[in-house]
């Protein structure tokens, strides 16, 4: 394969130095990605550029679709040589922790599918989380974050930050003016969840982005629950948008992979944590991950269409007692969703009768959903907070978040609507009909 073919057009365009090295020519512009050539999407649409965008056919053999290019490493020539020497060996396959063509491919219809100049692909979605938040900020600082965060990401800031001497303080996503009154002199970053887990409250990113501006802040905002077909994250002002791409990305649960998207400038300052913290994406995942965004429209409009009438149908039964679901009128951010998202997604969170035990009760009597943490994937996932997720909390804490006992947590599948409701519908039956239940 000529190198003109597999570098790329970012490659060829790549600004050359004449004196001095490339990294020290204060003019250089970057172009986005880096890109395998002549790979944009032929439309706007989403499905269009869900299809489309990135992907490879093979140039040899003409095979539909991107090869998986499962090697390491990647034989050198003049071209990568000079790209050491110059300082843009990300434009230039040497290494495949460094970059290979299943991670630009890929890298390439997220990018798009975001409206990003640049995405990079991780081993898991904390690889993404922690690889982003230790490149924009220095030793010393304070990220102001949202106190209703992912497990991991908690951890991140909990145990990891003290070690590292950076700082954070976790604010109630709602609460605009305690997010700005909890800036200081040394914050660097503001860290968000988009829509949070599990009580799905939907954050005003654009407020957010405002207030980062003005603050001379950075903005980075964990996605995962609103994936690029129900919001265009960076549409919002967000400087750096990350997904655990484990979820609605792939759909599939059949991987752990994370993203990061964002002006060119930012992703190459993540992506040397990339190489120091080892987090890249196998080839084959890459390629996982590919197929699996080809559906991405489809399928999120298939999870709103069931999880509509499914949390509709559960707004209406006696024995249940919350139903929280932000397409739903009766959500308290309903008006953040209609604003905001495009499309609904497949989580729906609620609380029935009974408390936990009837909430056991209940998962072991439904025949469709799984019983497995996660989320996004074609099949419905149902799992317990309180012991999963959040299974660590006291009763207390829980109830802090507004985890109530008998909180179910569900990931709508793309399962007919109509099979998940009659599956509650005996499921419900089954568990209230049994004496301990009824007493309870
Ligand atoms: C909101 C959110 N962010 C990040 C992560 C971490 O992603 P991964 O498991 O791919 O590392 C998760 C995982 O559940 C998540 O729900």
């Amino acid at each position: 394969m000529s190198d003109k073919t597999i570098q790329g057009d970012t490659a060829s365009k790549a600004p050359r130095n004449t004196t001095g090295g490339w990294l020290s020519d204060l003019d250089r512009k970057r172009a986005a990605g880096p890109f395998l050539a002549d790979h944009a999407s032929p439309g706007t649409g989403m499905s269009t550029t869900a299809v489309h965008a990135g992907t490879h056919d093979d140039p040899r053999t003409g095979a539909v679709g991107t090869p998986i290019y499962q090697a390491s490493t990647f034989v050198l020539g003049d071209n990568q040589y000079k790209s050491v020497e110059d300082g843009f060996v990300r434009d230039r396959f040497i290494y495949s922790r460094y970059g290979n063509p299943s991670q630009w491919a890929v890298q390439e219809k997220l990018a798009a599918l975001e409206g990003a100049e640049s995405a990079i692909v991780f081993s898991s979605g904390m690889a993404a989380i922690t690889s982003t938040v230790l490149a924009l900020m220095d030793k010393g600082a304070h990220v102001v974050a949202s106190s209703d965060l992912y497990g991991g990401t908690f951890n991140l800031f909990n145990q990891e930050f003290p070690t590292l001497g950076m700082f954070a303080t976790l604010v109630d996503p709602h609460d605009y003016e305690a997010i700005e009154a909890a800036i200081q002199p040394n914050t660097q970053l503001m860290y968000f969840e988009a829509i949070t887990n599990p009580m799905l409250k939907v954050i005003d990113i654009p407020r957010l982005s405002e207030i980062a501006k003005r603050r001379n802040v950075r903005l980075v905002v964990d996605a995962t629950f609103a994936p690029p077909v129900a919001m265009r994250t960076l549409d919002h002002g967000v400087d750096v948008v990350i997904h655990s791409a484990s979820k609605y990305l792939n759909g599939h649960s059949d991987l752990i992979a994370g993203v990061a998207a964002g002006p060119r400038k930012l992703i190459d300052m993540i992506w040397p944590r990339l190489l120091n913290f080892g987090g890249s994406l196998d080839p084959h995942a890459c390629f996982l991950l590919e197929r699996g965004l080809k559906t991405l429209a489809v399928r999120m409009r298939a999870h709103e269409e069931s999880a509509m009438a499914l949390a509709t149908y559960l707004e209406g039964q006696p024995k249940v007692q919350k139903v929280f679901y932000p397409f739903l009128e009766s959500h308290p951010d309903h008006a953040t969703a209609k604003r905001l998202l495009k499309n609904g997604t497949g989580n729906i969170t609620f609380v029935i009768e009974g408390g936990d035990a009837a909430a056991l009760r209940l998962v072991d009597a439904l025949s469709i959903p799984k019983q497995a943490t996660s989320l996004g994937g074609v099949e419905s996932l149902i799992s317990l907070p309180f012991n999963t997720s959040q299974a660590t909390f006291t009763a207390r804490q829980r109830a802090d978040v507004g985890i109530d006992p008998g909180c179910v947590r569900l990931s709508v599948g793309i399962e007919d609507a109509a099979d998940l409701i009659a599956d509650f519908e005996n499921a419900l039956g089954t568990i209230y009909a049994s004496k301990d239940l009824t007493h309870a």
